[in-house]
């Protein structure tokens, strides 16, 4: 599982740009499912058939980065944020851009106390360039670059950039190698744009057109110093979103997983989210309303570089996705008409 989740997180994904994760999930799992395929938008679906009702999982592949928006004539490079960047992580940040540059965010000191937090657009990107035209050698107007940030394993916990939501993606991977039988018509899907919209996941929803929808994605914890009031923790297990500001997930849905949760003995922790959306609002929202629900992995430091998890709550997430892949939801009252 570590080697999984350190391979998705190091690699390069802004929304919009999720090529180079979307290989390396592809090759992965091609062995493992019937029919492999990416959509329009760039979404990966991967389908496990079954002779029973849609059952989906969605984890997305992107990333927070940033979009070139100017180069001076000195080779300062201007930008914005793609996805939630907040300038309190951004300041002295490493980046990267697709084609391997590197570079490091700075700011215009001269008007900003230093004990005052700047806006991004007080900031720019230096790669080294001495001019204009030097940069434009390898940075260009509408190029998307990523924090970066090796992966440290600090024995029970994980740090590392972009667990959002490479974690989940691994998460769902390892899940898929796992599951043994299953009535259940299964699809896999790795999501584009959802930091920025939660787009992927609205688009091939519509098109699976499944009975039952499955988000699984990071949520924030309350267990640090003044941290956010919430009733979650790292190490205590996966989350059930009851709701975020994209959802509100129905009865039914919640009833089913934490049984399934209960049945095997996974610990649950009741998520309540104050802020941020997950893919699975959006799914629910597809076409007369699909189904929805959503696995979260405590994480503290969400959007920052030092993305903090705990490898238990990974391993226990693992086990609730094979489990709820391996129950018949046609017997749970899913995708049935009545
Ligand atoms: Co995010
Ligand atoms: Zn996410």
């Amino acid at each position: 599982m570590r080697e999984l989740a350190e391979k998705f997180t190091q690699a390069f994904g802004p929304s919009g740009n999720e090529k180079e994760i979307r290989d390396i999930i592809k090759k992965e799992i091609k062995n493992y499912v019937d029919e492999i395929y990416v959509d329009n938008l760039g979404s990966l679906i991967a389908h496990k058939k079954g002779k029973g009702k849609k059952l989906l999982f969605a984890a997305h592949m992107d990333e927070i980065g940033i979009i070139v928006t100017h180069i001076d004539e000195k080779g300062f490079i201007r930008f914005a944020p793609v996805g939630g960047v907040y300038p309190i992580i951004s300041l002295g940040q490493r980046i990267q851009f697709g084609n391997g540059q590197k570079g490091v965010i700075g700011v215009e000191f001269k008007d900003i106390p230093r004990d005052k937090i700047p806006p991004l657009s007080k900031m720019f990107i230096d790669i080294g360039a001495s001019s204009k035209k030097d940069v434009e050698k390898t940075v260009n107007i509408g190029d998307m670059a990523c924090f970066t940030r090796e992966f440290v394993d600090l024995g029970k916990k994980w740090v590392s950039k972009a667990m959002d939501d490479r974690l989940c993606c691994a998460a769902i991977v390892k899940a898929i190698k796992n599951i043994k039988k299953t009535v259940n018509d299964l699809y896999f899907v790795f999501t584009v744009q959802e930091e920025v919209g939660l787009r992927g996941g609205k688009t091939s929803t519509y098109s699976v057109d499944p009975d039952l929808a499955i988000a699984v994605d990071v949520t924030g914890t309350g267990d640090t110093p003044k941290g956010f009031t919430m009733a979650v923790a790292l190490g205590e297990g996966p989350a059930l979103k009851i709701m975020d500001y994209s959802i509100v997930v129905t009865e039914k849905v919640k009833t089913f997983m934490k049984k399934v949760a209960d049945k095997n003995k996974i610990p649950v922790q009741m998520e309540i989210l104050q802020f941020g959306g997950t893919d699975a609002g959006a799914m629910q929202m597809t076409k007369g309303g699909i189904s929805s629900g959503c696995i979260s992995i405590p994480t503290r430091y969400i959007h920052t570089p030092g993305e903090t998890v705990d490898k238990d709550d990974v391993e226990k997430t693992v086990k609730w996705i094979v489990s709820l892949s391996e129950t018949d939801i046609s017997k749970e009252g899913f995708g049935n008409k009545k």
